[in-house]
Formats: C-alpha cells, structure tokens, sequence
C-alpha cells in the first residue's frame, strides 16, 4: 500500500486507513526480526517494549512495570494510527483476550488490525533463543530450556477467525467492554 496520505477513508468512514500489526509469538521465537521487517515494508512505527525495559530497568518485568509501559505504547499506537501511520506492536499478545482488546480498541477507532503469528518448533525456538543470547546479550534476557516449555504451553496460538480480521468476540463474563479489559490488563493505556 501506498503513502498513508492517500489511502481511502476504512469501511467505518472515520478512520485513516492505517493498520495495526500484532506480532504474536513467544520470545526467541523471531518477533522483533520479523516486527522490523513489517515496519521496513510498510513505513510503520515499530514499539518493541524489550528494547525499553532492558535499557531503563535492566529486567523484561521490573516488578508489574512492564504492563504499565505495554499501556503507554498501546496509548501511543492509538495516537500513531489516527494520524494515519501503520503501527507495529512487537509485544508477545499469548492471549486471545489480549489480541481481541487491541483488535477492538483498533476497530473502534476505524483503524485496520492484522494478527501475524510467528509458530517456530521447539527444535528451532531453543535454536534461535540460543543464537540470541550469543549475538546480542545486552538486548535481552536469560532464558532456560524450562521457561521455553512452561511458555510453549502457555500460549494461544491465533485461530483462523484471528488471521482472517474477522468479527471480535464479545468481551469476558464481567467486562462492559474490551476498553475496560484493557485498561486492567494495561495499567495507563487510557488516552
Ligand atoms: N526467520 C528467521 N530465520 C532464522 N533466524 C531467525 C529468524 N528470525 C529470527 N531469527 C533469529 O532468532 C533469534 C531470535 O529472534 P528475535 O527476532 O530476537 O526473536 P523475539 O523478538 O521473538 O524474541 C535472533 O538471533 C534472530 O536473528
Ligand atoms: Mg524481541
């Protein structure tokens, strides 16, 4: 797609025709070399909260600190997006609750949404968080063949609803709206 300036106004009418991407994998799995890629292709703003958390916390966690900053980037994205630039969010997104938040809080704004998921086999995975580790240590964090298994079994992986843009569900039993979700989930994403 062209320059955002002249992509036609979405199906909603009020959004710019910008499109966030969720890059959904686990770490080592090839996220961020893949979320460069897409900001390259698609002249879009890249938000990788590993390459900030590291740098000012020297901890991919920093005690709960993570879903704070998470909150700011989302904020940010939702800004970057209504100003008509792709947005790249390089976060993880395990659950399927938390894609379908930032699908929701995007559409709600008339902006576009894409899941790209990144499956690796374990095989592959351990291979690659091991290359890592060697060629960039000081961009990320110690990881165990344990944590690899703990967090194999813990995500979940995107259904083909999710890869298609189709309809998002309605928010959990208890939620008025994916925005209240979110805001819980993402200490400080509200604008
Ligand atoms: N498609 C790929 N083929 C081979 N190696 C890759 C590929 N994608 C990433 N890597 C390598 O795997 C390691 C982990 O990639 P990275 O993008 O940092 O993963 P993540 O951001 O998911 O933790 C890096 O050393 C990277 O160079
Ligand atoms: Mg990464």
């Amino acid at each position: 797609m062209g320059p955002a300036a002249t992509r036609p106004p979405t199906e909603h009418g009020t959004g710019t025709g910008a499109c966030l991407f969720l890059v959904v994998g686990l770490p080592g799995a090839g996220k961020t070399t893949l979320a460069r890629r897409l900001a390259e292709e698609h002249r879009a703003l890249r938000l990788t909260p590993d390459a900030w958390m590291i740098p000012l916390f020297g901890d991919p966690e920093a005690g709960g600190k993570r879903d704070v900053l998470e909150g700011r980037l989302i904020a940010l994205a939702l800004e970057v997006l209504r100003l008509g630039t792709d947005v790249v969010l390089d976060f993880g997104l395990w659950g399927r609750d938390e894609r379908s938040a930032l699908r929701a809080l995007a559409a709600g704004q008339g902006s576009g949404c894409e899941v790209v998921y990144l499956p690796v086999s374990r095989e592959v995975h351990l291979e690659r968080i091991r290359r890592r580790q060697e060629q960039t240590p000081q961009l990320t964090f110690e990881i165990t063949e344990a944590d690899v298994d703990r967090w194999r079994a813990q995500l979940q992986p995107p259904d083909e609803a999710e890869l298609a843009g189709l309809a998002v569900p309605a928010p959990p039993a208890g939620w008025a709206s994916w925005a209240d979700w979110a805001a819980t989930r993402w200490p400080s994403c509200e604008r």
